[in-house]
């Protein structure tokens, strides 16, 4: 089975895949990570030489043509799920879970922004509201997802459970 986690810069995609992929005794994958890996660039660098439509064609073209095992736990970037058909796309090919959470904790686990284009230059207050607006335009896409977990104080274990209710 392919879980893939999904939601807003900051919830913990990352590391929950590191963990519940330890649970579940699988492989974990990071998307993002595999784009760096890819092309060679940092993702900052990767917006700054193709801009963000560049990044958005190359993210979505790693989601469809990475060679998953069957067995996997994916954590995918923040607005993978809102463009194209991705969202569509991972409904049909795994398990999809929103890893929701408040835009006030998000801005308190986004300390390192730079690597981060989206929002390197904005302050806390400022990335507050920009996190409340950009919620609003993504969160109809991250509900379609089959799972929709609270994000904070999550562990894998409860993770594991939510899964449950699914498979
Ligand atoms: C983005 C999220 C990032 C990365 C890129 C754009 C976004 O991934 O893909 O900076 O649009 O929300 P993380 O959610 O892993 O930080």
């Amino acid at each position: 089975m392919r879980i893939f986690l999904l939601g807003y810069m900051g919830c913990g995609k990352s590391t929950k895949a590191k963990h519940l992929a330890n649970r579940l005794d699988c492989t974990a994958i990071d998307l993002d990570a595999e784009i760096v890996d890819k092309s060679g660039k940092t993702i900052a660098e990767y917006f700054e030489a193709f801009g963000e439509d560049g990044f958005r064609q190359y993210e979505s073209e790693m989601l469809r043509t990475f060679n998953y095992p069957s067995r996997c736990v994916i954590a995918t970037g923040g607005g993978l799920p809102c463009f194209f058909d991705n969202m569509d796309w991972m409904n049909l090919n795994g398990v999809t879970v929103y890893l929701k959470m408040e835009p006030e904790a998000l801005v308190s686990r986004l300390h390192n922004r730079q690597k981060r284009p989206l929002i390197k230059d904005l302050n806390d207050d400022e990335l507050l509201d920009f996190i409340k607006i950009k919620l609003q335009e993504r969160e109809p896409f991250y509900t379609k997802a089959k799972i929709i977990v609270n994000a904070f104080d999550l562990d894998a274990e409860k993770l594991e459970e939510a899964l449950k209710t699914v498979i």
